[in-house]
C-alpha cells in the first residue's frame, strides 16, 4: 500500500491537508483500496444526532482487499505464522494462497448451514488460525461477526449472544493457555441454557480432541461444516455502510454495549492507520500479542496486517508459559519485526527479571508498540532499553474500541517519542480537551477531557439495537464534540498524555470493566446489601479492583467471604473481574441525592488521605473515618 507518510515534513502537510479538506484526504486514503463500485459521497456527520456515515453508495467486500488483491503477486507469501501455547509443538504457516482458501470453504460451509448477509455469528474461540478464519468468513458472505472474549464467563457470552440475537455460534472443544485447559464447549453449553434460543447451530474446531457434551442436531464439527466445499467464494458485495462487526465493550452501565463497525471506514481506517503508525515495510512480520476478542486483535492481528499483505502472527499461550521468556523466544524464532502489546505484559515480564530478555537476539525489531492503558515511565524505559535495545522506537498508541483504529500515536522514525505520552494525533484526527462545562481549553500545557471535533472513518456508527444509547453516551456530554471518556494533558509542544477515564470503567491489565457489571455480580452474593467498586494503582495491572461491601450478616471468616465473592465474579464476568481486595464497610459515604463518593473511595483504597475534600456535605460523614481507619489495616 503507498501513501506513507515518510517524514516530518509530510506528516504536517498530511496533517494540515486532513484538516483543511477531510473530504480529499480521506478519498484518496481511500484509493489505496479496491471498490467494486465508488463512492458518491465521503462523509456525512452529524454529532447532534450521533449519525456517521462514510463512502456512501460506495461498494466493497473487505476481505477481497485482505486477500484476493494480494493472490497475484504474494500468494505464497505467508499470511499468518500461528505459534501454539506449547512451545514443543509445531508452528502452523498459512500462505495467503491457502488462507484465501480456507476462508472460501468455510464461508460457503457458512452460506450451506442457513448463514447469509447480516446474520449475527457469535464467535467463543481462542488464539486459533480458524478464528481468523472464521471471522473473514462471515465477512466473505457480509455475516456480522461478533467475537467475545473466550475469558468471559457463560453468563456474560450469553448476554452478548441474547443482544445481537446471533443465530450460531462457533467456538472450540477446549481452550488451551498455559498450563490450564478450558472446556469451551461445557461453558458453551451453559451459556445456551441461559435463554439463547436464537443460536440455531453451534460449529466446533477439534482443537484437543477431548471428551465434549454433544447436542445432536444443533451441534456441527468444523470439519463437517466445510466438507465437500469449493475453495472459491464469489464475496457478497457490501455496501460501504453495512456493519462489518458488533464489539461489546464496557460503559458507564452494568449492561456492555455492542460497538457497531461498518466495511468501508473500518477497511480505509485500520489500513491507513497499519500501514502509517508501524510504518509498514513490505516482508515484515507484525505480531501483536492481543487476544482476537479485543479491538486490538480485531484491527491489528487481522484486518490492518492483512489488508496490507503483511505477515501476521497469532500466539495461542500467554507471555509466562512456560517461562517468562516466551515472548522473546517467539519473537527471536520468527524474526519478529514490529511488536505490538499491552503495558501489563511488559510490568509482568519485567517483574519477572531481565535474565528472561537476555541471551534472546531480538535485532529484527524494528518498532515496538503498547496500547490499552497508560504505561508507566518505568516500564517504558525498560522495554526500550531491555527489547528494543535503545534502537527500536516505543509508540504508546491510544485509541478505542468506539474509534475502531489508532488515534493518536508517536510515527516511528518520525516524529519525537517521550515516556508516557501518546503524543500527537495522526492525520485526520482532531482532539481537543474542554473543561466539564464543554468550553475548549486551548494551547499547551493544559489538561481537560479528551474529545474528537471531527469525525473520521471508523468512528463508532451505533451501539447495537439501541442508537439513543451510542448517542447518550458520546455525543451527548459536550453537544458537537465526541467525548472519549478519558481525560489528558497537553505538553509544551503539544503531545499528548492520557491520564485515564474519567467515567466508571476501569482499565485493568489493559481489560475495560464497568463498575456498575462489577458491582452487579457481588450484589449476587446472598449475604451483600450493597457493594461499591473503584479501581486503585495496581503495579501490575495497572488498575487493581478494590470493592466496599455492605453485609446482611457479620462473618467470621472474611478469606471465605472474599473467596466467595471472587466466584461471584467469575460466575458472572469472568477471571478478569476478579477482586483484589475487598473491604466490609458499615455504609458506604453518599451525597445528599445518594451518589456514592467514588473519589472518596478511590483515595481510601491508595492509602491516599491527604485531601479527602469537603465531607461535611455528605450525607454519612462518620462512615469516612470507618473507611479510612480499615484502609490503614490493609497490606
Ligand atoms: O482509557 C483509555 C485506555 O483504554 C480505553 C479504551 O479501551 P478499549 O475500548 O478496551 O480499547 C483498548 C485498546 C484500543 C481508553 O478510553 N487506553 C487505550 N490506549 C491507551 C489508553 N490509556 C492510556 N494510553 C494508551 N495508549
Amino acid at each position: 500500500m503507498k501513501l506513507q507518510i515518510n517524514s516530518i515534513t509530510d506528516y504536517h502537510t498530511s496533517y494540515r491537508e486532513s484538516i483543511e479538506d477531510p473530504a480529499a484526504f480521506w478519498a484518496s486514503q481511500a484509493r489505496a483500496f479496491q471498490w467494486t463500485k465508488e463512492w458518491d459521497a465521503v462523509l456525512e456527520s452529524d454529532f447532534t444526532g450521533g449519525y456517521n456515515r462514510w463512502y456512501m453508495g460506495g461498494h466493497l467486500n473487505i476481505t477481497i482487499n485482505c486477500l484476493d488483491r494480494h493472490l497475484e503477486e504474494s500468494s505464497d507469501k505467508t499470511a499468518i505464522v500461528w505459534e501454539p501455547n506449547d512451545p514443543m509443538q509445531e508452528t502452523r504457516k498459512l500462505s495467503y494462497r491457502e488462507l484465501h482458501s480456507s476462508v472460501c470453504q468455510f464461508a460457503n460451509g457458512l452460506r450451506a448451514n442457513g448463514i447469509g448477509k447480516g446474520d449475527r455469528v457469535c464467535f467463543y474461540m481462542p488464539m486459533l488460525p480458524e478464528l481468523v478464519i472464521g471471522i473473514l468468513a462471515c465477512a466473505r458472505i457480509g455475516a456480522i461477526h461478533s467475537v467475545v472474549f473466550a475469558g468471559f464467563s457463560a453468563a456474560s457470552l450469553a448476554d452478548r449472544i441474547k443482544d445481537a440475537s446471533c443465530k450460531m455460534l462457533i467456538c472450540a472443544d477446549y481452550n488451551i493457555r498455559g498450563p490450564k485447559q478450558i472446556p469451551v464447549k461445557s461453558l458453551v453449553d451453559e451459556a445456551l441454557s441461559l435463554g439463547c434460543e436464537c443460536i440455531e447451530k453451534v460449529i466446533v474446531y477439534r482443537n484437543t480432541g477431548g471428551g465434549i457434551p454433544w447436542v445432536n442436531g444443533r451441534d456441527y464439527w468444523w470439519y463437517d461444516i466445510i466438507e465437500g466445499q469449493a475453495e472459491e467464494c464469489t464475496p457478497e458485495i457490501m455496501d460501504s455502510e453495512d456493519p462489518l462487526f458488533i464489539l461489546y465493550t464496557s460503559g458507564s452501565t452494568g449492561k456492555p454495549k455492542g460497538v457497531v463497525h461498518t466495511c468501508g471506514g473500518y477497511m480505509v481506517y485500520t489500513g491507513y492507520t497499519f500501514n502509517n503508525v508501524f510504518q509498514f515495510q513490505p516482508g515484515e512480520i507484525h505480531w501483536c500479542t492481543a487476544d482476537i476478542g479485543w479491538i486490538t486483535g480485531h484491527s491489528y492481528v487481522i484486518y490492518g496486517p492483512l489488508l496490507n499483505g503483511a505477515t501476521t502472527l497469532l500466539f495461542e499461550g500467554i507471555p509466562t508459559y512456560p517461562d517468562p521468556s516466551r515472548f522473546w523466544k517467539i519473537c527471536e524464532k520468527h524474526k519478529v519485526n514490529i511488536f505490538y502489546t499491552a503495558p501489563t505484559a511488559i510490568r509482568a515480564l519485567m517483574a519477572a527479571g531481565d535474565e528472561h530478555t537476555i541471551g534472546h537476539d531480538l535485532s529484527a525489531i524494528r518498532v515496538l508498540g503498547t496500547v490499552g492503558e497508560p504505561i508507566n515511565e518505568e516500564a517504558w524505559h525498560w522495554y526500550n532499553e531491555k527489547v528494543g535495545r535503545g534502537i527500536a522506537p516505543v509508540i504508546d498508541t491510544w485509541w478505542q474500541t468506539e474509534t475502531g483504529g489508532i488515534m493518536i500515536t508517536p510515527l516511528p522514525g518520525i516524529t519525537d517519542t517521550k515516556p508516557c505520552f501518546a503524543s500527537y494525533p495522526l492525520p485526520g484526527v482532531q482532539p481537543i480537551l474542554v473543561d466539564v462545562n464543554g468550553n475548549e481549553i486551548e494551547g499547551n500545557n493544559a489538561e481537560g477531557l479528551l474529545c474528537i471535533k471531527f469525525p473520521w472513518p471508523s468512528i463508532i456508527r451505533t451501539t447495537y439495537g439501541d442508537h439513543e444509547r451510542c448517542r447518550q453516551s458520546y455525543f451527548s456530554a459536550f453537544p458537537g464534540l465526541y467525548f472519549t471518556g478519558d481525560e489528558a494533558r497537553r505538553d509544551e509542544d503539544g503531545r499528548y498524555r492520557i491520564i485515564g477515564r474519567v467515567d466508571d470503567v476501569i482499565n485493568v491489565s489493559g481489560h475495560r470493566i464497568g463498575t456498575a457489571e462489577i458491582e452487579n455480580a457481588i450484589d449476587e452474593h446472598d449475604n451483600v446489601v450493597e457493594s461499591a467498586v473503584v479501581g486503585y494503582a495496581h503495579p501490575i495491572k495497572g488498575q487493581g479492583i478494590y470493592a466496599y461491601v455492605i453485609l446482611l450478616h457479620p462473618v467470621s471468616d472474611e478469606t471465605a467471604l472474599f473467596k466467595e465473592i471472587n466466584e461471584k465474579l467469575v460466575q458472572y464476568i469472568g477471571p478478569i473481574a476478579k477482586a483484589d481486595e475487598v473491604m466490609i464497610v458499615s455504609g458506604l459515604p453518599k451525597t445528599r441525592s445518594g451518589k456514592i463518593m467514588r473519589r472518596l473511595l478511590r483515595k481510601a483504597a491508595e492509602k491516599d488521605y491527604e485531601n479527602l475534600g469537603d465531607i461535611s456535605t455528605l450525607l454519612n460523614p462518620e462512615i469516612v473515618e470507618e473507611i479510612v481507619e480499615k484502609s490503614k489495616l490493609k497490606p
